[in-house]
């Protein structure tokens, strides 16, 4: 684990800071941070001289625990601050860093001649952004960069596995990257699956609308009593998520302000033609409706047919199409990790999402959306656990705000990427090359919801065609609001069960599920049966949406970041408890699908009926 390499690093600088103490102005190099090259990465090549690199170093934020503790108290449906949501004001004072945190790094600046106008910094100050050569970087940081190649892929970029800061900037400074971020975000960790070998959908669809045996033609759900059309264990289209689901509410309280957002990375582009197509067939109503597009960072629109993304379109389509008509928003996010030198692309960024989270975190309150899905994530362990730390703080940040952070939770099971679960090696990346379950980040981070997914109708289970990322953070510890759920899965387990395999006291994900199998799509022109934990993520974020809709008409407040209400005791008969399959990784059978929370489905699917009446 990453642990052991976090505290070697902690016990080498203290014990050296009486040394450094002697030249408090520029201080001897130290070790900040260190890794080991991931696994499948081998060093490539030198970096051109001139190489720009876009350097984010983030400073320490004292008070976030008083940010924490205002988080929990305004997201628990049972304490009297429920909905009492934090301003962008009151945020960016809770996460400022100490003066002497702001002059020590700005002296440290000042000593390598930088000026002011040559760094940006965030609203709160936590975070500077500098523009550099990498040869100047190498100098900062006392360090060497290389091009490093992903073996498989092809794939590089530009790291080292070490950096170094005066000793007397340790207190001063959390994280700086890219330095030794090794993560290459990835659509729900995988490519989507497309399933066309599936009989023709259209005429399944067809069928289900047109025969005189259309009342024959349901199941019940055994758990929850929803009567849904047959055709739904075959294609999930909205009117089967809304059957499925117990989803009957008209939206009432629409503004002309996005209340649901869609993130898009990696050149994933949402097309109107396609929405268009869709709407025809799904949601005739919403058909000349569309969604407002924002650029973040440089992301383009391109409205090509051909260019139309997969997973654009499926998180656009569902979301939007369960929601409407509540307008949204997709956010378009340049930057593409993996980084490729020897195009002329002269910077490498490679953190798209810090990028949109700076974005978003920097609008005002009224203009975010209160209901976002991410579809993208990647292995806990290749995200530095310091980085992990500061942007799953960033996603507190957009809870006590009063915004709902969802995440798919990926669709390798307990496994790694590799996309043959038989042949996945599960290799920790801390030199020791022990054998792990590997979680997913940003899944396991506290302050979002994951979202497993599920298939088939009556009953559902969890879904198999992939395996629905589930497991337990090694960086993250286990939250208060799912302690009592999560240990008793883990104690019914047998004894010795995967012991030294994953961390039973880490944040455990998914939270809940939704359907993830066999979504009708249109995508370039055509219909297609898509599926991926990638779906269960936009459909539960169309439900948080309604909901909100129904609180704002009420003069409620968003519900927010979810967690403590989805784990409370008030909504207990909320979730359709999943109890079948399991999510097989890393040359093991996984975990299963239990009574209760387990870590293949969380609590189970939603009832938004049942929901709504507690909620709104
Ligand atoms: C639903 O589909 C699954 C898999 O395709 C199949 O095994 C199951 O029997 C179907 N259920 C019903 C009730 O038709
Ligand atoms: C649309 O995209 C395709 C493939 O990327 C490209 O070949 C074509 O020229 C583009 N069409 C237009 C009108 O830009
Ligand atoms: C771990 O694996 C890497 C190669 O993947 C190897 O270079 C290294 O020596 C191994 N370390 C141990 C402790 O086995
Ligand atoms: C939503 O409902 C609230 C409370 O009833 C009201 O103040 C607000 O104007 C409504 N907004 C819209 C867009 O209808
Ligand atoms: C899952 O269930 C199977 C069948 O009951 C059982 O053999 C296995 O031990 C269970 N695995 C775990 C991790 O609970």
């Amino acid at each position: 684990m990453r642990l052991s390499v976090g505290l070697l690093v902690v016990a080498l600088s203290s014990s050296f800071n009486a040394f450094a103490l002697a030249d408090p102005g520029r201080g001897r190099f130290h070790v900040k941070e260190a890794v080991h090259v991931p696994r499948g990465w081998v060093e490539h090549a030198k970096p051109a001289p001139d190489h720009t690199i876009v350097l984010r170093i983030g400073l320490p934020q004292p008070n976030f625990p008083v940010l924490e503790k205002h988080l929990y108290e305004v997201s628990d449906p049972e304490h009297g601050r429920y909905g009492d949501h934090l301003s962008k004001e009151e945020v960016e004072d809770l996460v400022r860093p100490h003066p002497d945190s702001l002059e020590a790094v700005n002296k440290w600046l000042v000593s390598h001649g930088f000026e002011e106008t040559d760094i940006a910094r965030s609203p709160a100050q936590d975070w500077i952004t500098l523009r550099l050569p990498v040869v100047a970087v190498e100098k900062l940081l006392d360090t060497k960069y290389s091009v490093y190649k992903h073996i498989d892929s092809g794939d590089t970029l530009v790291r080292t596995t070490s950096y170094s800061l005066p000793a007397e900037l340790h207190d001063h400074i959390d994280v700086i990257q890219p330095t030794t971020m090794f993560g290459r975000l990835k659509s729900a960790r995988s490519t989507l699956l497309f399933n066309d070998n599936d009989e023709d959908d259209t005429v399944a669809l067809s069928k289900a609308k047109t025969t005189a045996d259309n009342i024959a033609a349901t199941l019940t759900n055994q758990v929850s009593g929803a009567v849904v059309d047959a055709s739904c264990n075959r294609t999930i289209t909205i009117k089967c998520l809304q059957q499925l689901y117990n989803v009957n509410y008209t939206p009432q309280n629409v503004s002309t302000t996005p209340q649901i957002g869609i993130t898009g990375y990696l050149e994933q582009f949402a097309n109107v033609q396609d929405l268009t197509s869709f709407y025809t067939e799904q949601k005739p109503e919403a058909v000349g409706t569309s969604f407002t597009y924002v650029s973040v960072n440089g992301g383009e629109n391109p409205q090509n047919l051909s260019q139309s993304g997969a997973e654009a379109a499926l998180d656009v389509q569902f979301a939007f199409g369960l929601a409407y008509p509540i307008p949204g928003v997709f956010w378009s996010t340049a930057g593409r990790p993996p980084f490729k030198p020897d195009t002329s692309t002269p910077t490498n960024t490679n953190e798209p999402y810090a990028d949109w989270l700076d974005y978003v975190l920097s609008q005002k309150d009224a203009d975010i959306p209160k209901s976002i899905s991410t579809s993208y994530g990647d292995d806990e362990q290749t995200v530095p656990r310091s980085y992990a730390i500061r942007t799953c703080n960033q996603f507190a940040q957009l809870g006590v705000r009063g915004v709902s952070v969802i995440f798919s939770s990926g669709d390798w099971g307990v496994g790694d990427g590799n996309p043959d679960p038989a042949t996945q090696e599960c290799i920790t990346n801390d030199g020791t090359n022990r054998t792990r379950f590997i979680p997913v980040y940003p899944a396991s981070c506290p302050f979002v919801t994951a979202i497993g997914g599920t298939e088939n109708i009556a009953p559902e289970v969890a879904v198999s065609r992939f395996p629905s990322g589930g497991g337990f953070s090694d960086y993250f510890p286990q939250p208060l609001y799912q302690l009592v759920d999560v240990q008793k899965y883990v104690a019914a387990l047998p004894k010795g069960t995967y012991k030294n395999l994953y961390n039973p006291l880490g944040r455990a994900f998914p939270d809940v599920s939704t359907q993830g199998d066999r979504y009708r799509i249109w995508l370039r022109g055509i219909a297609r049966s898509i599926g991926g934990t990638s779906a269960s993520s936009p459909a539960f974020a169309g439900l948080i949406a309604l909901l909100n809709d129904a609180r704002a008409a009420k003069g409620k407040k968003s519900l927010g970041f979810l967690n403590p209400l989805i784990y409370s005791a008030k909504t207990r008969g909320v979730w359709n408890d999943v109890t079948v399959g399991k999510n097989p990784g890393c040359g093991t059978q996984g975990f299963n699908a239990t009574k209760g929370w387990d870590p293949v489905t969380g609590l189970g699917t939603p009832n938004f009926g049942k929901l709504f009446d507690i909620v709104v």
